[in-house]
């Protein structure tokens, strides 16, 4: 008989208990993020249209949600604001750092109620300036980073100040990171987390969380500051580079088409690595089974297995709500 005739690769797959025990560890429900969207108000829970079983929440009644998310064992949450009324935005906002802000306001109440759960806030401006970029721009129209860079701070102290765990600096402006971190420590915030979204490509997978958090560009794109998808080499020294700059956490967005950039930098840092599964890799899939192309559950959860599998510790994302649907036996 042939040597090779002794092999049988599938005799370790045979029984359930067999593929339990060999196999791969499946993902803690601690390691996932759950963004959520938030509003100004009391008693909202309104639908988002493109994003099914995703909501945007006044303070009070994100609550009565995370009820259910904390009892899963989701690790955390990332806390978007939005602010609806277009009137109020502008080119130079203050919202954001305000004490009263919806934001503030979710931070306090979610760390009154579950102290346990990791509270991380998403650090941008595209929420709330009128233009719907994530900068300021000058006179000139010329991006402002510095003036931009200055503004996040001042955002990201008002979330720790409120009590957020970890601030998330999502508009990719050259220095934020070194920014923050000096604005906290100085006030006395060395403790908090900075989670940056080191490697953030201008990706055409952003569209439901544009309309859900009304943040799309009125003019050009984000192509200036965010990363091209052609090139791995300005993907990989971004984060690096805000390792150095004191991201206590890297992260690569979005995950499933840039699953060789998550194994690259993975490669090339000890910090731990997110991966942020977007808003339009979740309606892809949620189109895709309405379609009746496959079933929902089972392709969301292998999903998420190929961004573990890349190299990612921890992953955001919308199906974190979800857990118990996609891996609990
Ligand atoms: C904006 C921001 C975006 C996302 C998170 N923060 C959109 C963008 O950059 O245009 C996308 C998240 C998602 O699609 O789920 N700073
Ligand atoms: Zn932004």
């Amino acid at each position: 008989m042939n040597e090779i005739n002794k092999v049988k690769l599938s005799r370790i797959r045979r029984t359930a208990g067999m593929r339990e025990m060999f196999g791969m560890q499946i993902p803690a429900p601690s390691k996932f993020i759950w963004p959520v969207f938030v509003v100004e108000g009391q008693g909202i829970k309104e639908p988002i249209g493109s994003m099914p079983n995703q909501f945007r929440y006044s303070p009070d009644m994100l609550i009565e949600d995370l009820e259910k998310v904390v009892e899963m064992g989701i690790g955390g949450i990332m806390i978007f604001g939005v602010m609806n009324d277009h009137a109020r935005k502008s080119s130079f906002p203050d919202y954001p750092y305000r004490e009263d802000g919806a934001v503030q306001k979710a931070i306090h109440l979610v760390k009154m109620n579950f102290p346990d759960l990791l509270v991380c806030t998403d650090v941008c401006l595209c929420a709330y300036t009128n233009h719907g970029h994530c900068c300021l721009f000058d006179d000139c129209g010329k991006m402002d980073i510095d003036k931009t860079n200055a503004l996040l701070a001042k955002i990201a102290l008002s979330h720790a100040q409120t009590g957020a765990d970890c601030v998330a600096p999502s508009a990719m402006m050259d220095g934020q990171v070194c920014a923050i971190r000096n604005i906290l420590d100085e006030n006395h915030f060395q403790d908090t987390l900075i989670m940056s979204y080191s490697t953030k490509f201008a990706s055409s997978m952003y569209g439901p969380f544009r309309s859900a958090s009304e943040c799309t560009p009125q003019f050009g794109d984000r192509r200036s500051y965010q990363l091209p998808a052609n090139d791995i080499h300005q993907a990989i020294r971004e984060s690096l580079q805000d390792e150095k700059e004191g991201a206590d956490i890297l992260m690569v967005k979005p995950a499933l088409f840039y699953l060789d950039i998550i194994s690259a930098i993975r490669k090339d840092t000890k910090c731990p690595l997110a991966a942020y599964n977007v808003s339009g890799e979740y309606s892809m899939l949620h189109a895709s089974a309405k379609e009746g192309y496959g079933d929902l559950y089972p392709m969301a959860s292998e999903s998420l297995l190929s961004i573990f599998r890349a190299g990612a510790d921890v992953v955001l994302s919308y199906w974190a709500n979800q857990y118990d649907r996609l891996f609990k036996k």
